[in-house]
């Protein structure tokens, strides 16, 4: 007996379609479409996938949700870089209140979740004396909890020394419930300040047993060098697995006898990496008059090295970039072509890149498909990975605990074609 039976599922890397059959908001099993014994007959729902692509949840590591929907607030970013945008984003801070961060945060989480995202790490800016958007989504968190799952850094988008009051704010956050302690020491005064900067956020994150989360080296500047400090700070403390590692750009201009070095140490450190393949497209590069650097962390080095990189959305129509709609699907679809990331078995790579890599960011303890595992999962509407990047493909189900949390049913195009109406799917028939 089962509450409902998924047939013909395209698990990714598997030649052979699926049946998956669910129980209690839990996978009671997984088996071989064609050995029907394998999977118990069902008293409840059958729903045919046809051979669609079947994935854990995508999980988003980095985005800005306290940010989200205020493009063009309370002025437009007219030159569109990152330093008009983090003043912009200052003005429109003094007019936050709590309803305001809600009202916006709920109308992404309802995309997100219609994206297949049920997991989010989110970056809240703390340079408020009132915490009013970090106050707003710790009760959101607690009201979405099982939903969507919430992880919030407190990140400290002025500086943590450079901002008046900065580290004792660092300390609120943590205390109103922070998940994970951020940063950002490029951004700090000097470049003492910045190493301070990362020493200080390791050593709260490590007082409270929190995870860190840092915003590193977004810049095209080859001397901006604060993730080293990550990865010594990490080695040293003992944090292996804890600590992330955010944009760092300014990766893609060092030299490559120092990159060598640096990228060991990621490695021995076990830092995850997050690449931002959106925002990063359109502020990297704004000093150069060509040619323009793409401004992109060293991805396939990295991984090359066996170190977990992951995919974030960063911005959904703010003040940095004015575009998006929450779906991590679309920032894969990007480093593709940024990130040259078209061979073969780069392809499905980019998809652990929102899935499982990520998953393992945030340490989420019960993740994935297999049997006893949660009823957890997203149908694509494409067979394969490579179709769901190429086509950006809609998530037709998305289920959470077993119960169909979001359903889309994607357009059909019909064509006129030589007097005749025909159907078109975008699939190779
Ligand atoms: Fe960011």
């Amino acid at each position: 007996m089962t509450d409902l039976v998924l047939r013909n599922a395209r698990l990714a890397g598997a030649g052979e379609f699926a049946d998956i059959s669910i129980d209690g908001g839990v996978i009671s099993a997984i088996g071989p479409a064609a050995d029907r014994g394998a999977v118990e007959p069902t008293t409840g729902e059958t729903v045919d996938l046809a051979g669609r692509l079947v994935t854990p949840p995508l999980v988003e590591p980095h985005i800005h949700l306290d940010a989200v929907l205020t493009v063009g607030q309370p002025r437009p970013n007219v030159s569109g870089s990152l330093f008009e945008g983090i003043a912009v984003w200052a003005d429109r801070v003094a007019s936050l209140s709590y309803e305001d961060v809600q009202a916006r945060v709920r109308q992404i989480l309802r995309w997100q979740l219609a994206c297949g995202v049920l997991h989010v790490r989110s970056h809240v800016d703390v340079c408020d004396p009132q915490l009013r958007a970090l106050r707003a989504l710790v009760d959101l968190r607690e009201e979405v909890r099982g939903l969507i799952d919430l992880q919030l850094v407190a990140f400290p988008q002025q500086g943590i020394l450079a901002f008046d009051g900065g580290q004792h704010l660092m300390r609120k956050a943590v205390e109103l419930g922070a998940d994970v302690v951020g940063g950002i020491p490029h951004y700090e005064l000097t470049r003492e300040d910045g190493v301070e900067s990362v020493r200080f956020a390791m050593a709260l994150a490590d007082e409270h047993g929190l995870m860190v989360d840092i915003h590193c080296d977004e810049t095209d500047d080859d001397h901006s060098r604060f993730v080293e400090v990550m990865a010594a700070e990490t080695i040293r403390r003992g944090m292996s697995g804890r600590v992330t590692a955010s944009h760092t750009t300014a990766m893609h201009s060092y030299n490559s006898a120092y990159a060598y070095r640096l990228i060991s140490n990621i490695a021995r450190a076990g830092l995850h990496m997050v690449t931002n393949p959106l925002d990063n497209a359109v502020l990297q590069g704004r000093f150069d008059t060509g040619p323009i650097r793409r401004g992109h962390t060293r991805v396939k080095q990295l991984l090359a090295a066996g170190v977990n990189v992951c995919i974030g959305h960063d911005s959904v129509m703010d003040p940095w970039y004015p575009l998006g709609y929450g779906d991590p699907l679309q920032a894969a679809f990007v480093l593709v072509h940024l990130g040259q990331m078209s061979g073969d078995s780069e392809l499905g790579q980019l998809i652990e890149m929102i899935t499982s890599r990520p998953a393992a960011a945030l340490g989420l303890a019960d993740y994935g498909l297999r049997p006893g595992g949660p009823a957890d999962l997203v149908v694509f509407d494409a067979p394969s990975a490579a179709d769901a990047l190429r086509l950006v493909a809609p998530r037709t189900l998305v289920l959470r605990a077993g119960r169909a949390v979001a359903r889309a049913e994607p357009a059909r195009h019909t064509v006129r074609w030589l007097g005749a109406d025909e159907p078109v799917t975008f699939l190779r028939s």
